[in-house]
């Protein structure tokens, strides 16, 4: 059995559980704690060494750890809704070095994608699968044929000349206290504008809304099938862990890079 920690830092949360990767499925309690105030890189890695520590696994088992920005060699580049201490800032490193162990650092959106379509609504779909979370932001991963192309910042397109996170994330429904109703016709100019561009095969709907897709999924108009994630909460810290174990075998493949 193939074992790994994920681990999912989001603006108010950090969830962290073992995680059977083969089966896709939680070994272990899911731990949650507070995002510390202020989102800062130094409070951030305290809660993330807690909650591995509580974990109790050996040094051997990877770890995998997902955050809201763009990710591109274990540093992160931007920082959407988090501290602005993260821009250009060597988190695997900085991870690892307080974890004492090695860790894989990536995108809080691809980490879900990526447990979507390996255990969850989108598995087994070929062609292109586009994961969006509704929360704070949107996020995306843009998975092909399994395959991931990294970083995809989708809730950031121009949608009616606005940054499209703006005005359609669950933040934005709640700020404007809208309706379902009114939030769908938002989302319909999201996705409409998303499936024009980029003519996926399947959408997938996360982030903590999803579990009343029942709400708003079926108003929206779109020739792509739209269906909401499977893994709910657990999207992240499955994804992570999966990718992490992706690391290892990268690492002992015939080649590779020591
Ligand atoms: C960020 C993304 C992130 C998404 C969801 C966006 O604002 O730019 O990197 O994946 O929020 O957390």
């Amino acid at each position: 059995m193939a074992q790994a920690v994920g681990i999912d830092i989001g603006g108010t949360g950090i969830k962290g559980a073992l995680v059977d990767t083969e089966k896709g499925v939680l070994l272990s309690d899911r731990i949650k704690m507070d995002t510390p105030k202020g989102g800062e890189p130094d409070a951030i890695v305290k809660v993330v060494v807690a909650i591995v520590e509580q974990l109790k696994v050996a040094r051997t088992v990877p770890v995998g750890v997902c955050f809201p920005a763009i990710v591109i060699d274990g540093k992160t580049m931007s920082a959407a809704n988090v501290s602005h201490k993260w821009i250009d800032f060597e988190a695997e490193k900085f991870f690892e070095k307080a974890l004492g162990r090695d860790i894989r650092f990536v995108n809080d959106a691809d980490a879900a994608g990526i447990g979507e379509v390996r255990y969850g609504a989108a598995r087994d779909v070929s062609g292109l699968v586009i994961m969006t979370t509704l929360g704070t932001g949107i996020g995306s991963a843009l998975i092909y044929n399994g395959i991931l192309v990294p970083n995809a910042e989708l809730g950031h397109i121009e949608v009616d000349g606005k940054d499209a996170e703006k005005r359609a994330s669950y933040a934005a429904k709640e700020r404007g206290r809208l309706s379902f109703k009114s939030w769908s016709r938002r989302l319909q100019r999201y996705y409409e504008t998303l499936e024009f561009l980029l003519s996926p095969d399947l959408f997938v709907v996360g982030g903590g809304v999803s579990k009343s897709y029942e709400e708003f999924l079926p108003l929206l108009t779109l020739r792509t099938k739209i269906v909401p994630a499977t893994l709910r909460n657990n999207a992240g810290i499955l994804g992570a862990a999966s990718l992490a174990v992706d690391r290892i075998a990268a690492a002992k493949a015939p080649g590779a890079r020591k």
